[in-house]
């Protein structure tokens, strides 16, 4: 078991103009693997707001993974991955690889996502884009390995034998 929060990063969203169905798609998912969701919040797009919300996440609250929605693409306002690489002290390219090489096979515009993972300490920060198919699109491969990425992190892991298909 490993705990987890969600923080969507969106302006409507924030503003209360829009429903969250991406941060429920991520509570859906979440909930097929053994995750206690300790923490969810809705934060506009700024930079520093929600750099703040991963370290108070990952430092104050002791979360093993925080997974963010939103704010991954090109507009001028799209700035999670600036404020998740101001706060991670290492990066962990495979999620974004693996995220944006499935989605290649749903969407050409899977290449659009800016979206990064890192580490905070022992903290699992990772991106996704806004969308809830996107949503699912990305977190659905990569949801097997979590549990061994978190373990690996907090120097538990034991072999590391990849998962039975
Ligand atoms: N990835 C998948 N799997 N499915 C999608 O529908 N949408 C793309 C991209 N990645 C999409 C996707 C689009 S249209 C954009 S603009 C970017 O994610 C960034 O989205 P965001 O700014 O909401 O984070």
């Amino acid at each position: 078991m490993f705990t987890a929060g969600i923080l969507t990063i969106s302006n409507k969203g924030w503003r209360g103009e829009r429903q969250d169905t991406s941060g429920e798609a991520i509570h859906e998912i979440l909930s097929r693997i053994d995750v206690r969701i300790m923490n969810y919040e809705i934060v506009p797009d700024e930079k520093e707001l929600i750099a703040q919300k991963l370290i108070k996440w990952a430092d104050e609250d002791d979360l093993d993974v925080v997974i963010t929605t939103g704010g991954t693409g090109l507009s001028p306002t799209d700035v999670t991955p600036e404020a998740t690489l101001s706060v991670v002290d290492r990066t962990v390219p495979g999620f974004a690889e693996a995220m944006r090489a499935e989605s290649l096979k749903k969407t050409p515009m899977g290449v659009l996502s800016r979206a990064v993972a890192g580490t905070r300490g022992d903290c699992l920060i990772i991106n996704l884009p806004g969308s809830p198919r996107a949503v699912r699109e990305c977190l659905e491969p990569i949801l097997p390995a979590l549990p061994h990425a978190v373990e690996t992190l907090k120097g538990q892991g034991g072999e590391c034998a990849a998962p039975e298909p």
